[in-house]
């Protein structure tokens, strides 16, 4: 990367929940890296705030150690460390406390004053939801959130319970910021395979004759992991794979495969055509739901070679839990595009493989010339679109195999990060706090956006609630899922698609 053409401003950055888990694994690391990828200004302060007592010392010492476990780039080399490490403050915090805001205005003005210019101010609030409004209302009050070209608040998320604690929120935070000064992280935004995927569609003209109700059959949407829950029980507990997962990163998937052309890469008309699919996304009554939904619970198993526990056994979890681990929905799209074109959208917990991908499969061809022994292998044509761990986009349609007889088979036409390009992709955490600085928030949910995508889950969320699964846990640690959920989708003739393993 380089940053010839674009500039940052001074930015002073105060990180709520400084001495978190999520400073540690993702901000510390993405700030250093945008530092070692010249994108930081020469005058930046970053400033963790929290309630232990450190001082700047001890906690350098920590993003120090969190950098070297973390980042992307390895281990800090000392002279670079060194110079990022001079502009890392600790600043004891109590959030309720309106003596703390007044410390950090006094520490802004203090940047000001000796960078002698009026810096980017940007709240980071990587805490519990809970203390959103507490934060957010505290700095209103210190008069920290004036100026609202200067002045940004990035929220994590969860945003919201339900749609109505993110419709109090949104009420919260636009009044005391405008919608301008507020990014609300959704990281799979900032991953460069989901960038990329607008690039595909809106930058190559073939794609778009086809990209409808009349070529594409169907979509999926799959986002897999290895991984339990590990120590977010208390908050998992909570919320569950619909929440945690398909009501934020799987629909923002979606919006990026059905959203309409926008007219250009402007933050708001972007977003625009992503509420444009999120409110034309079918409704689900009572019925829809058991036909459309599917819920699952991990038990305990083996996992590579190691004795994992069963969701209800994890720590801070309630040992007769009902919260679902995994998740599939069938979702339509009322519109002209997309009228009757399924797109299932899958997650969980504690499955065989982890990865995300995104398969379009293609309407068969009307008519097959071949004899029939040529096409035993015959398969749709696939779009696959791998978010991670493979970064790929690849095109499957069949071929000749070569010999003197007519046989078919399917063959891959890829484009492979790796193999084009030599350079690292950024991670998510990076382009995400950049975009902030730019105070670009195309990557950002809006407001209305979270509203939209919570009215549509909220009926599930709602149905699954009033009605306990009764056959929690109902998959085996190393597998695909509740076999409901294999159900689901071979009730219209289709099948879960995976992408091999790469050893
Ligand atoms: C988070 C969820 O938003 O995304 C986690 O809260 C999940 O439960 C994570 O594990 C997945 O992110 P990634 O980038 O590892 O795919």
């Amino acid at each position: 990367m380089s940053n010839s053409s674009i500039k940052t401003q001074p930015t002073i950055f105060i990180i709520f929940g400084g001495t978190g888990d999520l400073t540690s694994r993702k901000i510390a690391p993405a700030l250093y890296n945008l530092f070692l990828d010249g994108w930081l200004p020469p005058q930046y302060a970053i400033i963790g705030t929290g309630r232990t007592q450190f001082t700047d010392e001890q906690f350098r010492t920590n993003l120090h150690s969190d950098i070297d476990q973390f980042s992307r780039s390895g281990k800090a080399k000392e002279a670079k460390w060194n110079e990022f490490e001079q502009n890392i403050y600790y600043q004891v915090s109590d959030i309720k406390d309106a003596e703390t805001y007044k410390e950090f205005g006094k520490s802004i003005e203090k940047f000001n004053t000796a960078w002698k210019t009026k810096a980017n101010v940007i709240f980071y609030l990587a805490v519990s939801p809970n203390f959103f409004p507490i934060i957010a209302a505290n700095i209103a009050k210190a008069k920290l959130a004036v100026d609202k070209e200067l002045v940004r608040i990035v929220i994590e998320k969860p945003f919201g319970h339900d749609l109505e604690t993110a419709k109090e929120l949104n009420k919260l935070l636009t009044g005391i910021f405008h919608e301008q000064q507020v990014y609300r992280i959704d990281h799979y935004l900032g991953k460069e395979t989901v960038q990329n995927i607008m690039a595909f569609r809106f930058a190559n003209s073939i794609m778009e004759p086809l990209w409808n109700r009349n070529y594409i059959e169907h979509v999926q949407i799959s986002v897999t992991e290895q991984l339990g829950v590990e120590e977010r029980g208390d908050y998992y507990d909570g919320a569950g794979a619909m929440r945690d997962m398909i009501q934020n990163h799987l629909l923002q998937l979606l919006c990026h495969i059905a959203m309409e052309p926008p007219v250009s890469f402007n933050a708001d008309e972007v977003r625009d055509r992503k509420v444009d699919v999120l409110r034309a996304m079918r409704r689900f009554g009572p019925d829809d739901v058991r036909m459309s939904a599917v819920r699952g619970q991990y038990a305990s198993g083996w996992m590579q070679g190691k004795e994992v526990p069963g969701y209800r056994e994890e720590p801070k979890v309630n040992p007769e839990s009902n919260t679902e681990t995994f998740a599939a929905v069938k979702f339509f799209i009322d519109n002209w595009r997309w009228q009757g074109v399924p797109f299932y959208a899958r997650t969980g917990k504690r499955m065989h493989q982890s990865s995300s991908v995104i398969t379009i499969q293609f309407r068969d061809v009307p008519h097959l010339i071949f004899p029939t022994g040529a096409a035993e292998s015959w398969q749709q044509n696939r779009l696959i679109i791998s978010i991670q761990p493979e970064m790929s986009i690849r095109l499957q349609v069949q071929a000749k195999r070569p010999g003197l007889d007519m046989v078919l088979n399917t063959v891959d036409m890829v484009f492979d990060y790796k193999g084009t390009y030599d350079t690292q992709a950024p991670e998510a955490y990076e382009t995400l706090i950049l975009d902030t600085m730019l105070g670009d928030q195309t990557l950002f949910m809006r407001g209305d956006q979270v509203e939209a995508a919570w009215e549509l889950i909220m009926p599930i969320l709602n149905t699954w609630q009033n009605k306990k699964s009764l056959n929690f846990p109902n998959y085996s640690a190393d597998s695909w899922g509740p076999e409901s959920a294999e159900a689901l989708i071979a009730r219209d003739g289709f099948n879960w698609f995976t992408l091999p393993i790469k050893k």
